[in-house]
């Protein structure tokens, strides 16, 4: 059975929360997801049989997009989810003339820099000590692609 693609919203809060507080280090509040769903922001997820494997979180300003949080529930990394909703992320982009996309990565997430890298994205500059981490601090990778239109 195929993985189910639609954007998230409100009702989606709890099912969001646990795949967020499994997925990353440093998960999002429940209020920081909540948030998510005015007007500036667009989203995207994957479900099967009402589970939710994964989802995005994305803002948008004028031609400008900013990947706010993508993650894959732990169980179901590793199986190509991931690259699938960067499609589904970027195809959203396209399809509301966002042309000049950004995110931030913490420079110990290699495995999501190699994803970035692999769609276009490129590397242009650092942010240092952006995050907090279990040593202390790290540095905030900034990424970008330029599409034509
Ligand atoms: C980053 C994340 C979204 C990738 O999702 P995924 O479903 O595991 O990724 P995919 O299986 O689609 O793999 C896509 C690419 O990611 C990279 N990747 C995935 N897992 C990797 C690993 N363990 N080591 C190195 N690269 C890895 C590879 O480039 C891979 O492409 P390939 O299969 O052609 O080599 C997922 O690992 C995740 O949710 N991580 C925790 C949350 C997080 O860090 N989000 C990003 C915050 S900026």
């Amino acid at each position: 059975m195929q993985p189910l693609f639609r954007p998230l919203s409100a009702v989606d809060l709890d099912a969001m929360q646990r795949v967020e507080q499994a997925a990353h280090a440093h998960p999002w509040s429940r209020r920081l997801l909540a948030d998510s769903f005015g007007e500036r922001y667009f989203t995207g997820s994957f479900w099967l049989r009402e589970q939710l494997l994964g989802y995005f979180i994305a803002d948008r300003i004028l031609d400008e997009s900013t990947l706010m949080n993508i993650c894959v529930s732990p169980a179901w990394q590793g199986q190509g989810l991931g690259r699938q909703l960067m499609e589904q992320y970027l195809c959203g982009c396209e399809q509301r003339g966002l042309t000049r996309l950004w995110l931030e990565v913490r420079a110990s997430n290699l495995p999501a820099q190699a994803l970035y890298h692999s769609c276009g994205y490129v590397e242009n500059g650092r942010r240092r000590h952006y995050y907090q981490s279990a040593s202390g601090s790290e540095d905030a990778v900034l990424m970008q692609m330029l599409v034509q239109k």
